[in-house]
């Protein structure tokens, strides 16, 4: 090991040291906020959309706020278009930037894709080339996000039904090298990685391997529908066996790392959430022992 790559670990210990392991928690979605604020559920934080809270007022803040005062909050975002080849957009960034400051979120993340192109936006979350120029580009905008915001971002790896026939390295190493390159966190979303396994035939293991663990500040879990040919990552659905088996796995790698399940459609009571939640800190505590309690 280089003395160069000696401090790069010690500076990326010290940045994970920062954020802190807040437990288990659930994506806040309007149809539980009176449920939560009205009882004490087992939860330990809460990640919001930020788009739906970009506003300076209104119901949705509201009730933000008031959970906010109750409960560490993270803020995911899914506009960001960090890969996009257009300029990024400094309105969206000031919206953000503002609602940060009114809510003080542990975190912002967004995720490594591009939403659309010459104005349109696609409204879906599409993968990039993995390519060196993709590379240095990305990483560049998300230095211009982080020195914007005054703080480090986190950075989501997204599912995927198409890859680009000149990448040049696999999406594993592709998000590994931009999270050093940039000095941003990586939020590993383990269910996307199963789906894009499954989808492009590559070892889920295999990506896990690649991540560094000191990036990792974040992990999201989520259910899926599977159409035998592929896999269409819905959220609709509970978290599936192949998934809790390799959110295990990243767990034995990574130690404690706050882990949150995503539920956007096919909305069950907030009980069943809880279930499920339940089911991801059983699955932690014997792997991590007094620091899952
Ligand atoms: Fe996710």
């Amino acid at each position: 090991m280089t003395s160069d790559q000696g401090s790069d670990q010690e500076d990326s210990q010290r940045n994970r040291a920062k954020l802190p392991f807040l437990g288990f928690g659930l994506g806040l979605r309007a149809e539980h906020y009176d449920e939560i604020l009205a009882g004490a559920p087992a939860i330990d934080w809460f990640e919001i959309l930020s788009e739906n809270y970009m506003v300076p007022g209104g119901k949705p803040l509201h009730y933000l706020e008031r959970i906010r005062a109750r409960w560490p909050v993270v803020m995911h975002g899914v506009s960001l278009s960090i890969g996009a080849s257009e300029p990024l957009d400094r309105h969206y960034l000031a919206a953000l930037r503002a609602l940060a400051r009114r809510i003080e979120p542990e975190w912002i993340s967004d995720h490594l894709c591009w939403t659309g192109a010459h104005g349109r936006n696609l409204h879906d979350l599409l993968p990039l080339p993995y390519t060196e120029e993709a590379l240095a580009h990305v990483a560049a905008r998300i230095g211009e996000v982080q020195d914007f915001l005054g703080r480090r971002l986190m950075i989501e790896n997204v599912s995927s039904y198409a890859t680009f026939r000149h990448s040049t390295m696999p999406e594993w190493e592709f998000l590994a090298e931009l999270a050093r390159r940039a000095d941003c966190m990586i939020l590993l979303d383990v269910n996307n990685i199963h789906v894009s396994a499954y989808n492009h035939g590559f070892d889920p293991l295999a990506y896990l391997a690649a991540m560094p663990p000191e990036r990792i500040g974040q992990i999201h879990l989520a259910g899926h529908r599977n159409l035998g040919s592929h896999i269409v990552d819905t959220h609709d659905q509970p978290v599936i066996g192949a998934v809790w088996s390799l959110y295990e796995a990243a767990l034995r790698r990574f130690g404690a790392i706050s882990t949150m399940i995503e539920r956007d459609d096919n909305m069950p009571p907030l009980g069943e959430l809880l279930l499920e939640l339940g089911q991801a800190r059983a699955l932690a505590r014997p792997i991590l022992g007094a620091a899952a309690a």
